[in-house]
């Protein structure tokens, strides 16, 4: 019988908006050959470090989520939906220079047809940095976090660069804690290694790709791309994640591999956020990588049967095993 343990986790980085518009397409425009979709509903969700935020939460876990939002209607909508979830909100600095991100997507029942990003790179960010880290650090000092992670999506809350990297002295403290730390990261070649020394690191195949340089060819060759993978970033383990081939582990030392569940994917999104944050439970409560590979696949599998970004409870996943 396979148990999750309860925790207090910090989730940091880049917060998102995701918009769903469905509705019906029956024709072609007669102005130009693109579908007409008749507007039938809107949905919101938490995306980026809000999604994972809310995975760790549906897993029965105490959540503080740290980033920054728009003071806009979007930031507002997020920060109301992530305080009614149950989520710490207080390390969320509302600005009221930057917008919040948003993806909006527009889909029939069957099909996606288009994706809007609202981004522009906010390097305002960075004048945010010190408040974030004050607010980070007194967790710390209290030693009431047991993990923290980063889903750093690169789109400018941890600064793409390694020198005077304001995270850099955060992640040293963090590290001589003894708290278990994994980045889920896009970071690429030259600055990956700001994660060194984290317990794990879980890109897919093309962010894996960018780091080590060349293309994911064979997945007989998955071990020597992890080790290098490994040796860019200084991390200790990668979880990487193979979208429907499933998930391969490799600390350099010991490989596991594990076969995606089968299961008809209506949306795949999000399903990265959902592994990273099972496999940080899963590390948490001393489970073998197997079980926690095994426990992750089917986690992803069951959030992919569902329109827009979806969360799992430690209930219906551990019933489900
Ligand atoms: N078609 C599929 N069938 C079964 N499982 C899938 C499928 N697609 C994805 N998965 C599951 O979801 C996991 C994560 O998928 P993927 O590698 O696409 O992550 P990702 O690119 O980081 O996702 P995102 O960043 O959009 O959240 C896979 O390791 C697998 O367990
Ligand atoms: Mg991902």
């Amino acid at each position: 019988m396979i148990d999750l343990k309860c925790g207090q986790y910090i989730v940091l980085g880049d917060l998102m908006v995701d918009e769903y518009n469905y509705g019906e397409v029956t024709r072609i425009s007669p102005e130009a050959p693109v579908p007409i979709l008749k507007h039938s509903n809107k949905i919101l969700f938490p995306g980026g470090a809000a999604n994972v935020a809310m995975n760790l939460k549906e897993l029965g876990n105490n959540v503080e989520l740290v980033g920054i939002l728009g003071n806009d209607e979007d930031g507002n909508w997020l920060r109301n939906y992530l305080n009614k979830s149950g989520i710490g909100t207080q390390g969320i600095v509302m600005a009221s220079e930057v917008s919040t991100i948003k993806k909006v997507r527009f889909r029939t029942k069957v099909q996606s047809l288009l994706r809007v990003d609202y981004e522009s790179l906010q390097r305002q960010y960075c004048s945010y940095a010190a408040t974030i880290i004050k607010y980070i650090d007194e967790f710390l000092n209290n030693n009431i976090t047991d993990g923290v992670l980063v889903s750093d999506y690169n789109k400018g809350m941890i600064p793409d660069t390694l020198k005077s990297n304001p995270y850099s002295p955060l992640f040293d403290k963090i590290l001589k804690k003894n708290i278990i730390c994994g980045s889920d990261t896009k970071k690429e070649a030259e600055t990956i290694s700001l994660y060194s020394g984290f317990d794990f690191l879980k890109p897919n195949k093309i962010e894996l790709s960018k780091v080590i340089k060349r293309t994911l060819t064979s997945a007989n060759l998955l071990k020597r791309a992890t080790c290098e993978y490994l040796m860019k970033c200084k991390a200790k383990a990668v979880y990487l994640t193979l979208g429907d081939e499933g998930i391969y582990y490799n600390n350099c030392n010991s490989e596991v591999f594990c076969k995606a569940n089968k299961t008809r994917a209506v949306d795949v999104t999000g399903a990265g956020d959902t592994v990273f944050a099972v496999i940080m439970n899963c590390l948490r409560s001393n489970m073998d990588i197997e079980t926690s590979l095994k426990l992750a696949n089917l986690a992803a599998s069951i959030v992919i049967q569902y329109n827009g970004t979806k969360t799992i409870t430690k209930s219906e996943l551990l019933r489900r095993f």
